[in-house]
């Protein structure tokens, strides 16, 4: 399948080369899109060695074309992950002031939607956060659900992003 990959502001990001080479390996296609604070937390370079295109992340690009229409045509399938409470909350609500959350709301419905959340175990318990979550789940969203660990925070709990594998066996499950 052609995956596109969105990569949002958490520290999980860093895990993310992982899994493009995981979905390699599984013999997808990837293609990465990230947040401006997704790449704050993992390089443009590294994503472009490991999938072999350079990183879309800027929906305002010189050269007059319009990335997050192309994205939305060429995926096959979208994942987002790390999803932050920021990118759950802005595609809960339809926002789309980014290259990510726009190409979220321009892919065509028939498309599948991953998102695996990733963040500190008080935002994953906060009311607000889960109703971001319950609705994209209404809507057809299928979440990779956080798991329990030490957190990058130095917390104990549920928050951590699913593993890169498991991300990867969701997409083919
Ligand atoms: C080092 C660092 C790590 C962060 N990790 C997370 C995280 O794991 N989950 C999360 O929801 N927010 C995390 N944040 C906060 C987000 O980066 C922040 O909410 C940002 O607005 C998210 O933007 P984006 O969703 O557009 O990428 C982190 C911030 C910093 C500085």
């Amino acid at each position: 399948m052609r995956v596109l990959l969105g990569i949002s502001g958490g520290i999980a990001a860093y895990k993310t080369p992982d899994l493009v080479r995981g979905l390699r390996r599984a013999g997808h296609e990837v293609r990465c899109a990230a947040t401006a604070n997704g790449l704050r937390l993992v390089s443009a370079e590294a994503l472009a060695a490991v999938s072999g295109h350079p990183v879309a992340a800027d929906l305002w690009s010189d050269r007059g074309d319009m990335p997050h229409i192309d994205l939305a045509r060429w995926a096959e399938a979208v994942v987002v992950a790390p999803a932050t409470a920021d990118l759950l909350a802005r595609a809960s609500l339809g926002l789309a002031d980014d290259l990510l959350t726009t190409l979220l709301l321009a892919v065509e419905d028939r498309v599948g939607l991953w998102m695996a959340p990733a963040m500190n175990s008080q935002m994953w318990g906060k009311a607000i956060v889960q109703q971001h979550v319950a609705a994209l789940r209404g809507r057809g969203v299928r979440i990779i659900e956080p798991v329990a660990g030490l957190l990058a925070c130095g917390e104990q709990g549920v928050g951590a992003m699913a593993d890169p594998a498991a991300i990867v066996a969701a997409l083919g499950a």
